[in-house]
This record gives C-alpha cells, structure tokens and sequence, in this order.
C-alpha cells in the first residue's frame, strides 16, 4: 500500500528520501511525491505519476536542499491515478502524507468547502490538511493539540506525518490502523512505514503502537499514548542485512526469493527440531502447550497466498492429527455471524502481520467464544504477532517481490510442525509425529533437486506464454497447490488461470477444454494418482494439451508433456510442488517482458480492507 518516509536532519535530506521510496517501491504504488522545506522556509513539493526513477528524473534537474521533509508513494484509494491526487498534499503551512482510508471523508469535504477551503485533489488525505489548517486556526493551538483535535473528527485506518512550515523544527506522526516505524540517529531522526526505507540511514528503531503520536524533532523523540499520556517506547536494532535487500545476481527479487528456499526452510527449521524427537517453538511457553493440548478445533483466518497455504493445512489437520479445521478468507470472516466450535484456536496466517483484513479478523475474534489465539507470522514486530495471544514466526527472512514464494512454503513448513507438535502434545499418535520430523528435514534438499532442473519449465513457459488461459487442477492437499499456481501466474503474468479440484472437472470446467486451453495438472504418485490418471485422459480424449508435474511415469501421447520431478515423500511433496509452479509463473512473466517484482495494481502489504 502507500508508503510514508519523512526526515528531520542537519543535513540535507533529499536523497535520505529519495533511497527511501526506492526501498518502499515493493510495496506497490502509482505515483510518488515529496515535499521539503527548505533553507529559505519554502515549501518545494515535487510530484510525478509513475516510477520512482521519474520523479527522481524531476529532482535532479531541480537541485532542491533542506533539513525536515516528508515523502510518500501512493497507491491510489481515493481518485485516480494523477498528480493532483499525488501526495504530499499542502493546506497553506500544513504539509501532510497519509496512508490509509478516511471513511467520513465526504461529509468532511462538504464542510470545509462550506468553510471556504478549495480542493485541487480527489484524496481523503486533502480532506485531513485542510481539517489540520482549519483546526490550528481556530485557537492557537499548537500543532499536537490541532491533530488530536481534528483526528477525533476522523473514521478510518491510518497513519500520517505533518509537518508545519510556520514551525520546521518538527514532525508529527500518528498511527492509528497502519504500521510507521521510528527510526533513530544521531542529531538525526526518521519516520517511515517500514524499517526498510531507512536501513541505509540506521538501525535503531522504535516501532508506534496503535494511538501514539510522535513528536520528532532532529535531538529529542516524545511519544504519547492514546491517553495523551508520554511514554517510552522500547528501541530495537534492527536484525535485517542491508545485503538482503539487494538482488545480488538475480533479475528480480522473485527469482531470488525463489532459489533462496533451501536455505529459508533451513532457517524455519533450525533450533526446532529437538533430538528428532519433538517440535519446540522458542516462541511459545508452557502456557501455551496447554492452549494447544485443550484444542479440539482448528479455525485459521487469513488473505490471499496465506490462505492457501491454511487450505493445505486443513487437509493435514484433519489426516494427521485427527483435529477438524475450518479455513476462511479473512476480508469475508469478518462481516458475518458466525458459530464458533467448542475449544476452537484461532489461527491467523500471514507474511506481513499487518493485512487490514487479517488483522480485523483477529480484532473481531476476541469478541468471540475462542478458546485462544495464535499468529503465524513472518514479521517479528507486525501488528498481528503483537495483537495475538502467541506467535511463531515463519522466518522466511525479508521478501520482497510482491508474489509471495518463500513465505509460502515457510509457512507451510511451521505449519507441519506445528501439528507434529500438537499430536505430541495431545498424545495423539507418536510415529506420526516422529514421520512428520523425519520428513521434514529432507525440504531443503528436495527442493534443491528441483530448483536444478529448470530446463523443462522454461521450454513450458515458452509455450504457455501466448495463452490467454490456463487451468490448474489438484487434488487432495494439492488442490490448494493448484489454486496457488493460478495465482502465482495470474499475478505476475496477467493470464487468466483457475484452479479447480481434479474431480470437479466433469461438473462444469471440462467444457472449457479444447487446444487453446492448457492445462497443469499436479499428479504425484499418491493414492490419487488413478483419479488423477482418469482425468488427463478425459482432457486429452477431447483435444486437450495436458503439462503433467509428477515424480512417475505416463504414457507417451502427442498432447501430454511430462515435467519429472524426483520422488518426494508424501508428506511434504505440496511444499515441493509449488516450486515448479513458482518458476513457470516467473518465467512466463519474464518472457512476456512483464514488471514481476511490482505487478500493476497490487501491493505486497495491504493495509486497506
Ligand atoms: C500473493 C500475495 C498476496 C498475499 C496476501 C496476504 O502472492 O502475496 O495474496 O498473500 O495479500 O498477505 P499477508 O500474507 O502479508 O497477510
């Protein structure tokens, strides 16, 4: 979603900026700004729709310099896609970036035309900077008090940095529904909605929570509470390698995220597996052993690649551990009402920890019967590991591209240990356990062997890549597989794909088969493989060109292709099985010339619901 970055130093901050909003572009955006005061207490606001590099274009050519500024890359909510609508948004001294939904923003808008305000933008954010300049003044207030003011006039999720020409020595942040991170130097200091956009400037950080305001001047940090009441805040330094950030040797951030999940599940599952015996979570204490020994019912909520993954999950809930599991789309969990089971954990899943679905899911859940909640999580310091009862983190390391790859199959990985954890726990079947163990450490290799066979996908990727439509099928806990394929390749190629559940075929999408409708079938040798069997030649009976993921042998026809994987225990063969779907999704976006780490209209953390 959008992204903040702001700067209070004593020297000049342009390109503190700048670096900034080129580590935020993962985020997805449309159009970036920035606005600085300078020596001379102008107010300079450059704007530009499109890349980074344009504004920058702009800049350069511009030679501007000053000590305090704020800059944002928007994706747009409120009115297109335009200049006007760019961010920082100015009311006479008032400067302001935003991210996040002002819903009373029209009834707003209507009043302070009526006050005589004109708008030159569509935004909800001109409606704050003209609420802030109407606000200051009607009593001299100062500039904390005119937020608190005005925000209580306010209906949405949020967060925002102000900044008052007629006082440069400051900026004001508010969280109120989206992250913003403090970060801290040395007669220096920063403000960003993600460590990220600072890590070339500091490592120390204080993270806001939900109602503070902050005061940040370039020698002294103030933060106050929701309560108006000054507090502290604890600082963190950062654990994430500025190295990490860079793309090294690969084309995009995807490729890399890809190769590099031999080595994340390595991370996942190191300091975990105890003698090869037993799961053991350093994140999780005895009091949640017995939160997770009185579950008899699993509900996992979550958003997207996430909830595929909870889809994997329910299948080996319910096969492994004998406990039924129930998986919900998170944007739909919240608006409706709802039954809870008896002694059911609610689990939210989740790279980021602060999806705005997600995390409304988990808010609404604590009004409901649960026995307790658990986040699985890849950010140590998200919004939900901090809102949730208990976490484990995923530690999947930073990922950037926008399509999720290594979260995915890190989080499915914690997943398998958690349930091996919890049948050990509850005393339900140890050799289920001991087999979940054993087999897990065999991921990273397994996986290697794939990632050195990529010749086959990219002869595939050459083929598919003029297709207009592709449909995936999968059966069993491979049927999430499918769906994550579809979307993987919808995301970053743009090409129509659907998944469906191989029986399903018959009852509808078989129709649909002809010789421009390919179709990936994932059919590893399980006890599914007849069914899945019958279905190729139902597909390839009616002209149907059929690309084959297995670890056995088919017939040879015209229209079959055939990619061998190596054999992979069942157990854990869908965290194997996304890998080929990951690169054929890569690799016919690369061949199409297509913007993979940052696909048109998305954003890696969504933070609007
Ligand atoms: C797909 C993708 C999204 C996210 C979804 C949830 O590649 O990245 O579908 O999975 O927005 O995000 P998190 O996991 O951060 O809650």
């Amino acid at each position: 979603m959008c992204g903040i970055i702001a700067a209070i130093t004593k020297r000049n901050i342009t390109n503190i900026l700048i670096n900034g909003m080129k580590k935020l572009e993962y985020r997805g955006y449309d159009s970036s700004g920035l606005a600085i005061i300078d020596n001379q207490n102008n107010i300079i606001r450059i704007r530009c729709v499109g890349k980074v590099n344009a504004l920058i274009k702009k800049i350069n050519s511009m030679k501007i310099s000053g000590n305090i500024g704020v800059a944002h890359t928007r994706w747009a909510t409120h009115g297109k896609v335009s200049t006007e609508n760019t961010h920082p948004h100015i009311s006479s001294n008032i400067i302001i970036v935003h991210n996040g939904i002002i819903e009373n923003f029209s009834i707003l808008r209507v009043f302070l035309k009526k006050q005589g305000y004109q708008f030159y933008s569509d935004t909800d954010t001109e409606v704050i900077a003209h609420l802030l300049h109407w606000e200051q003044n009607k009593k001299k207030y100062c500039l904390k008090e005119v937020i608190q003011n005005s925000i209580k006039k306010l209906y949405g999720n949020y967060s925002m940095v102000v900044m008052d020409k007629n006082n440069p020595s400051k900026l004001i942040a508010i969280r109120s529904g989206s992250p913003l991170v403090i970060g801290l130097g040395i007669e220096e200091n920063f403000i960003a909605s993600d460590q990220i956009a600072l890590l070339h400037v500091t490592k120390r950080f204080i993270y806001l929570e939900e109602g503070d305001i902050a005061i940040i001047k370039n020698n002294k940090i103030d933060i106050f509470n929701k309560y108006n009441i000054k507090i502290n805040r604890k600082e963190i330094i950062s654990t994430i390698k500025y190295k990490s950030i860079k793309k090294g040797k690969y084309h995009y951030y995807m490729e890399k995220e890809i190769y590099e999940q031999p080595y994340s599940i390595q991370n996942t599952l190191k300091n975990r597996l105890k003698d090869n015996e037993t799961i053991h979570f350093d994140e999780l204490d005895l009091e949640k052993d017995n939160l997770l020994i009185n579950t008899e019912h699993i509900h996992i909520v979550a958003c997207g690649t996430s909830y595929n993954a909870a889809m994997v999950a329910k299948y080996w809930f319910e096969s492994l551990a004998n406990i039924p599991c129930d998986v919900e789309i998170a944007s739909e969990f919240s608006s409706r009402k709802l039954v809870v089971r008896k002694n059911s954990l609610f689990i939210t899943l989740s790279q980021s920890g602060e999806t705005a679905d997600t995390l409304s899911a988990l808010r609404y859940s604590k009004n409901l019967n649960y026995l307790g909640n658990l986040t699985i999580c890849n950010m140590e310091g998200s919004s939900l590991v901090k809102e949730s009862d208990c976490y484990i983190l995923t530690k999947a390391g930073l990922e950037i591209g926008v399509a999720s790859t290594k979260s995915f199959t890190t989080q499915l990985t914690v997943l398998l240990m958690l349930i091996a954890k919890i049948i050990t726990l509850k005393k339900i079947n140890d050799n289920t356990s001991k087999a979940i163990i054993k087999t897990i450490q065999n991921l990273p290799q397994k996986i290697q062997e794939i990632l050195k066979q990529t010749q086959d996908i990219k002869n595939i990727a050459q083929n598919l890549s003029n297709k207009n439509n592709i449909l995936f099928l999968g059966r069993g806990d491979q049927y999430p597989i499918a769906i994550e394929g579809a979307l993987k390749l919808k995301e970053i190629s743009y090409i129509h794909a659907e998944a469906y559940a191989s029986g399903e075929l018959k009852h509808g999408p078989l129709a649909l088969i002809d010789e421009n409708m390919p179709v990936i079938m994932i059919a590893p040798k399980n006890s599914l493989l007849l069914k899945n069997q019958q279905n190729i030649k139902e597909i390839s009976a009616r002209g149907g060109i059929v690309y084959i993921l297995s670890d056995q042998k088919f017939d040879y026809e015209d229209n079959i292709n055939i990619i061998k994987l190596p054999h992979i225990e069942e157990l854990i063969a869908p965290i194997c099985y996304v890998v080929p779907l990951q690169l054929l999704a890569y690799y016919i976006a690369l061949i199409k010339g297509k913007n993979i780490d940052q696909p048109r209209n998305l954003a890696k953390s969504v933070t609007v619901s």
